[in-house]
C-alpha cells in the first residue's frame, strides 16, 4: 500500500496546490492518511514569504529526521523548496524530492522515479514555463468553496518579494479551461469559487476570449454558482470593468483585496509597486462610487527600509482615507533573492513592532466604525462552521465578514441563512437568523463526505 501524509504552510494558491498534489497522488496509486507516522510518503508543502521561513522549515525537517528509519520517503515542495534547492539535500540527507510549484505537473514522473529507488530527484528548472498544472484530479479539502487557480507565477518583481523567484514567471489559463472547472466544480454541488493568482487581475487568455472582468462575470453565471471571489488583485492592473462587473452581477461578491502596502509614494517607488498613493486612491474612489457597498482590504508592509516617520504616518493617513474593512499588517522581512536585500534593513526592529501596533490599533478603530453600519441590517450568511459549545453557528457574508448567529435549526456547512445583525464588534457580526437554513445540495453533501475522509490540511 502506497501511503502519504501532507502538511501545508503558506497562502491559498499554496492549500490549493495542495488539493491538486493531493488529487495527483491519489491519482498515482496513493493513499492518504492523517498520521504521518502511518505514512510512507511524507510531503512538506513550504512558503517563504516572510520571516525565517527556510530555518522553520530545516526545523521541521530535523523533527522528521527520527522518523527516517522507518522506511519513509520525504518530500520538500512548495516555495522554500524552489528557493533552497539542492541545499535541502545537503542538509537533509533523507530527503528524495525538492520540487518548486512549477514542477508539480511532472510529479507522475517524480513518484515513478522515487518508487524506483531515485533518491534526489528535483523539479526546479520549470520557472520560465509557459505551461499550468491544470488537473482534474483535485482532492477538495474545502467543504464549501472550490478553488481555482486561473494565473499561476508573477512578473511584478515588488522589491521586498520572494514570488517571483519561487513562483516562476506568469501564465494564464484559457478561460475556457477555468470555466470547465468550474462547470466540474458547479457539478460537485459548490456553489463558491474563488479565483486564484498572485495576481488575479494580470490574468491574460491565452485564447483571447475575455478579459479578467468577462471572466470574472462568466464564472458568475456558471449555473449553480452563487457567490464567486478572487484573490490577490494588485492595483496596477486593477481596472473599472471589474467594478462594473461586480456591479453587475449579484454573484460576484463585494469585496476586494487590494493590497497596498504603504501609503506613502516615496516608499511605493522604493518598493517598485508601480503606481503612487494618489493613483490608488483613484482606483478606490471607483469602488466607494459603484452601486453596491464593496468592502475593501489590504496588506500593509511597516518598516520598508529607509522608512520615515513621515511615510509612515502617510500609510496611516491613508487608512483613514480608504476606511479598509480588514488589514493584513507585517513588519517588513529581508527575503532571499530580492532587490531589496541589498538595501539596508535601516528600520530597528522595535520602530518595526511599535508601527504595526499604531496601525494595527488605528485599523480597529476605523473597522468599530465600518462594521457598526451593519446594526439592524439582514444579510445573507453562508454556513461555514457548525454550531460552537454555545449552539453559535459561523458563516460570512459576501463582504467577507464573519457572522455569528444562532438558528433554531443547526445548518449544514454550506447552507444559506438570512441573519438579522443585531450586535457589531470590529471584527464580527453577532445576529440572529430570520430565515430556514437553504441547505446544499446532496451533491455538495456527498462531496463533504468525501472530504472526511482526507484529513483537512493544517
Ligand atoms: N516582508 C514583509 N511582508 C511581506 N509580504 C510579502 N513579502 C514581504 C516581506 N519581505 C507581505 C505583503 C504581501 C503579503 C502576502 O505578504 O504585504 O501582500
Ligand atoms: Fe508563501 Fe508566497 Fe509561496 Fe504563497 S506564493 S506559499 S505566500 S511564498
Amino acid at each position: 500500500m502506497k501511503t502519504f501524509y501532507i502538511e501545508t504552510f503558506g497562502c491559498q494558491m499554496n492549500a490549493h496546490d495542495s488539493e491538486k498534489v493531493v488529487g495527483t497522488l491519489v491519482r498515482e496509486g496513493y493513499q492518504q492518511v492523517p498520521d504521518e507516522a502511518d505514512a510512507g510518503l511524507i510531503l512538506y508543502n513550504t512558503c517563504s514569504i516572510r520571516d525565517k521561513a527556510e530555518q522553520k522549515v530545516f526545523h521541521r525537517l530535523n523533527e522528521y529526521k527520527k522518523l527516517q528509519g522507518e522506511g519513509k520517503r520525504f518530500a520538500v515542495i512548495g516555495c522554500v523548496a524552489q528557493q533552497e534547492g539542492e541545499k535541502i539535500f545537503e542538509k537533509a540527507p533523507y530527503v528524495s524530492i525538492v520540487a518548486g510549484s512549477s514542477s508539480y505537473r511532472n510529479l507522475p514522473e517524480m513518484l515513478a522515479r522515487l518508487e524506483a529507488g531515485e533518491n534526489r530527484i528535483t523539479g526546479l528548472d520549470d520557472r520560465q514555463t509557459d505551461e499550468t498544472f491544470d488537473t482534474e484530479f483535485t482532492a477538495r479539502s474545502n467543504p464549501h468553496r472550490g478553488y481555482i487557480t486561473i494565473i499561476e507565477g508573477c512578473d511584478k518583481f515588488c522589491a521586498y518579494c520572494v514570488v517571483p523567484y519561487t513562483r516562476g514567471k506568469e501564465r494564464s489559463r484559457t478561460s475556457a479551461s477555468v470555466l470547465a472547472e468550474a462547470q466540474r466544480i458547479a457539478g460537485q454541488g459548490y456553489t463558491e469559487i474563488q479565483l486564484l493568482g498572485q495576481n488575479v487581475n494580470s490574468y491574460v487568455d491565452p485564447s483571447g476570449r475575455r478579459s479578467f472582468a468577462e471572466l470574472l462575470s462568466a464564472v458568475g453565471e456558471v449555473n449553480g454558482i452563487q457567490r464567486v471571489r478572487f484573490t490577490t488583485s494588485h492595483p496596477r492592473q486593477f481596472t473599472k470593468d471589474i467594478v462594473d462587473a461586480i456591479d453587475a452581477m449579484p454573484a460576484l461578491c463585494d469585496h476586494i483585496h487590494l493590497p497596498v502596502q504603504s501609503g506613502s509614494t516615496s516608499v511605493l517607488k522604493a518598493m517598485s509597486r508601480e503606481y503612487s498613493r494618489e493613483w490608488y486612491l483613484e482606483r478606490i474612489g471607483w469602488t466607494k462610487a459603484a452601486k453596491r457597498d464593496i468592502s475593501l482590504t489590504s496588506d500593509i508592509i511597516v518598516g520598508f527600509p529607509g522608512e520615515t516617520d513621515r511615510d509612515f504616518e502617510d500609510t496611516i493617513t491613508l487608512l483613514d482615507e480608504v476606511g479598509y474593512d480588514a488589514i493584513y499588517g507585517f513588519k517588513y522581512s529581508p527575503r532571499p533573492n530580492t532587490p531589496a536585500i541589498h538595501m539596508v534593513d535601516s528600520i530597528p526592529e522595535e520602530a518595526k513592532v511599535e508601527r504595526l501596533a499604531i496601525l494595527n490599533a488605528r485599523q480597529r478603530e476605523i473597522q468599530r466604525r465600518n462594521y457598526a453600519r451593519h446594526l439592524d441590517q439582514t444579510m445573507t450568511v453562508m454556513v461555514e462552521h457548525g454550531a460552537n459549545s454555545r449552539g453559535q453557528i459561523t458563516g460570512r457574508s459576501s463582504q467577507n465578514k464573519t457572522v455569528n448567529f444562532s438558528c433554531e435549526i443547526v445548518p449544514v456547512i454550506g447552507s444559506y441563512v438570512d441573519v438579522r445583525i443585531t450586535q457589531v464588534f470590529p471584527s464580527s457580526l453577532v445576529g440572529e437568523a430570520i430565515t430556514a437554513p437553504a441547505a446544499p445540495s446532496p451533491a455538495l453533501l456527498a462531496q463533504q463526505a468525501l472530504n472526511a475522509r482526507v484529513p483537512v490540511l493544517r
